[in-house]
């Protein structure tokens, strides 16, 4: 495999963990309170228990406190509502993350809005994401966050590019293509119900996929020496982890591209102790 080409996301996260670190060692060294997390899921959808579990590895390895709540599908989103607002009045919280999705009787929105935005550690309230559009970054949602992070470490320049988001989602695809915007690439947002989907990804020079869906990005759909980011995590046809995009058949054809795993995830991983540093100083 050409290694030149592979954007190794896990190596950087890596870089920003032992920044963390460090700061965290600080505070210890101090006797101050460690910064906290709490994680709800609800539920135990099996990509949930993962991702919450990646994340409470990493908040242990870097030495943040992580709670995680575990209720079951049936609670009401009355009962739930009573546990955010306990968590934002307790001064012992820095950050809250309700882990999505959530059973389909609960009002997500509802659920997301309810979290103090001090304690918004994913940054999907309407203040956070009103002030990203806007420009004014305090603290970022985590994936966007982290290819952006990505990106620039790896100097890739985003004014005047032509970046094609394939996916429209709250968590990914509309916040980044504000962050795009503002970095003043030209952005076309594509998603499920766009018509001839490669005339625009051919036009890529970076080409970011946000779909769930393994190996649906194939090296037609893209123009010859595209940058590739890949959000995807799916279970490909032998359970193995798999992004959106065809990796063996696109290498070729890329100048440089993020892998699954590898990639994305654990830049996801390292904004979300970055951004729990933040609201711990914020509320200190
Ligand atoms: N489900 C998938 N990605 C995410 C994320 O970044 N945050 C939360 N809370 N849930 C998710």
């Amino acid at each position: 495999m050409d290694k030149t080409k592979i954007i190794d996301g896990k190596m950087v996260s890596e870089l920003i963990k032992v920044k963390i670190t460090k700061q965290i060692f600080k505070i210890k060294a101090k006797k101050q309170r460690i910064p906290a997390l709490t994680i709800i899921q609800i539920g135990n959808n099996k990509a949930s228990t993962t991702y919450v579990n990646n994340k409470k590895i990493a908040c242990e390895k870097v030495g943040v406190t992580c709670n995680v709540l575990n209720y079951p599908d049936s609670i009401a989103e009355s009962a739930l509502i009573k546990i955010i607002n306990d968590l934002n009045n307790n001064s012992k919280i820095d950050a809250i993350l309700v882990q999505l999705p959530l059973p389909r009787h609960i009002n997500s929105e509802k659920i997301i809005n309810t979290i103090t935005t001090k304690k918004d550690v994913d940054g999907f309230t309407p203040k956070i994401l009103g002030n990203l559009m806007l420009g004014h970054y305090n603290l970022l949602p985590g994936t966007p966050k982290g290819i952006i992070a990505l990106l620039k470490h790896y100097q890739i320049q985003l004014a005047g590019q032509h970046v094609v988001i394939i996916g429209r989602s709250k968590i990914v695809g509309k916040p980044l293509a504000n962050l795009l915007i503002n970095a003043s690439a030209t952005v076309t947002v594509c998603h499920s119900q766009t018509k001839n989907l490669s005339v625009f990804t051919k036009q890529a020079d970076i080409l970011i996929s946000a779909v769930g869906k393994a190996k649906f990005v194939t090296a037609e759909m893209i123009k010859e020496n595209a940058i590739v980011v890949d959000v995807g995590i799916n279970p490909d046809e032998n359970n193995n982890l798999c992004g959106d995009v065809d990796f063996n058949n696109v290498l070729s054809k890329v100048k440089m591209i993020t892998p699954v795993p590898g990639g994305v995830g654990p830049m996801t991983i390292a904004s979300l102790l970055e951004n729990i540093l933040y609201l711990y100083k914020l509320n200190q």
